[in-house]
């Protein structure tokens, strides 16, 4: 009897051995596995680092780098930030007054054609005031004659331009956009796109004229902002016939039109996105109207700025990447904040060549 009741124990005991070795085999293989599992937590394709030694910052670099390698299709280059008008809303100011030289900006443009750019636009600040619109035609001239862009364009408020630009540039030049916020000049007055006396809509009419005279497709924007929403532009707008009427809802800009920092303060143009739809509702008859809501514009665009740098508003302001010229455009785009599906969204890619247009007035 005691010989089986000294056995018993023995085989719990041994049981209990057991169990507990079994508990620490268990627990061992899961330590393992969870440190062999955060370590593969955050290995991103091509970099090599374990969980413990990743910063939050390093992690946003690497998404970063993961991205897909795009191509700069259509290029804004604001290649001056200095403007003879005072738009209370503008978003891209006259932080700096520096231009690039004209053989760099053609390096640069060159750059950008081998990497598949097939569309510049020329922006700024206003780009007919740097050498009285030469420097800005010489551009156009390259871009058409020597890099053979398949389109050509120009962004301004009209004000700068002579009819001798036309005669001597006009050919290269696929569209020519020019600001108009209104048809009433006391609006224009307000919102600041004017220079002194000078109407801003009958120069918009005399621009048109020649646009059509010289063969340039003519193309109208305009920012919708609190002093221009009840506006109907429709009859205007149908009479002008320009060949796309694109339509922003005023958009701020941390740094250039909001903030401590900024040389404008924009927020008493701010409209909400249901204002803004009346606006478009009112005028739906017209056919060309292109509306760019602030969702659409803030990262379907690829902006450089005056020293070639690509410029990312997804954080609401304007982040430079390095230069084009320094590190190439390979790996500068990396950093412009460019959604490419965004871009197709709001239309980016369309008939932009005026060879593949019926100009006719
Ligand atoms: C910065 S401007 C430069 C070219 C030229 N000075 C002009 O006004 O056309 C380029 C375009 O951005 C538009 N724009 C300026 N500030 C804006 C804002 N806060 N929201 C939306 N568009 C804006 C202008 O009306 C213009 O059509
Ligand atoms: S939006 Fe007005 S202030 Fe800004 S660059 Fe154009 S014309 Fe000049």
């Amino acid at each position: 009897m005691r010989y089986w009741s000294g056995l018993k124990m023995k085989f719990s005991s041994a049981l209990v051995s057991l169990r507990l070795l079994l508990q620490l085999c268990i627990r061992t293989v899961h330590d393992i596995s969870a440190s062999l599992f955060s370590t593969v937590w955050y290995w991103t394709p091509g970099v090599c680092r374990g969980a413990s030694v990743v910063s939050t910052a390093d992690r946003e670099v690497d998404q970063k780098e993961v991205q897909n390698v795009m191509t700069p299709t259509s290029v804004n280059y604001h290649f001056t930030r200095k403007c003879n008008y005072k738009c209370g809303f503008c978003f891209h100011t006259a932080k700096t007054s520096f231009v690039l030289p004209l053989e760099e900006a053609k390096r640069g443009l060159k750059l950008l054609k081998e990497s598949g750019m097939e569309k510049i636009n020329f922006s700024g600040g206003e780009p007919f005031l740097h050498d009285k619109g030469e420097f800005l035609g010489k551009l156009v001239q390259f871009c058409k004659q020597d890099l053979q862009l398949p389109s050509v364009s120009i962004v301004s408020n009209g004000s700068m331009i002579k009819e001798k630009w036309f005669q001597k540039y006009g050919d290269d030049l696929d569209i020519l956009a020019i600001s108009c916020d209104s048809f009433d000049e006391a609006t224009n007055q307000l919102i600041g796109r004017t220079q002194g006396r000078k109407s801003h809509i009958e120069n918009l009419h005399k621009i048109r004229s020649w646009c059509q005279q010289y063969k340039v497709a003519f193309k109208i924007n305009s920012v919708i902002n609190t002093f221009n929403v009840d506006e109907d532009m429709t009859e205007n707008i149908l009479q002008l016939n320009p060949v796309r009427w694109k339509v922003f809802q005023c958009l701020l800009i941390d740094g250039e039109n909001a903030g401590e920092a900024a040389l404008r303060e924009a927020e008493r143009f701010v409209i909400s996105e249901q204002m803004f739809q009346e606006f478009l509702e009112r005028h739906s008859s017209v056919s060309c109207l292109v509306p760019e809501s602030n969702e659409k514009m803030r990262n379907s665009y690829l902006i450089l700025d005056e020293y070639m740098r690509f410029l990312d508003c997804r954080e609401g302001r304007k982040d430079p990447s390095k230069s084009i010229l320094d590190v190439g455009v390979k790996e500068a785009i990396r950093f412009s904040g460019f959604d490419e599906k965004m871009f197709l969204k709001r239309g980016g890619k369309y008939v932009w060549s005026k060879a593949d247009m019926r100009l006719e007035w």
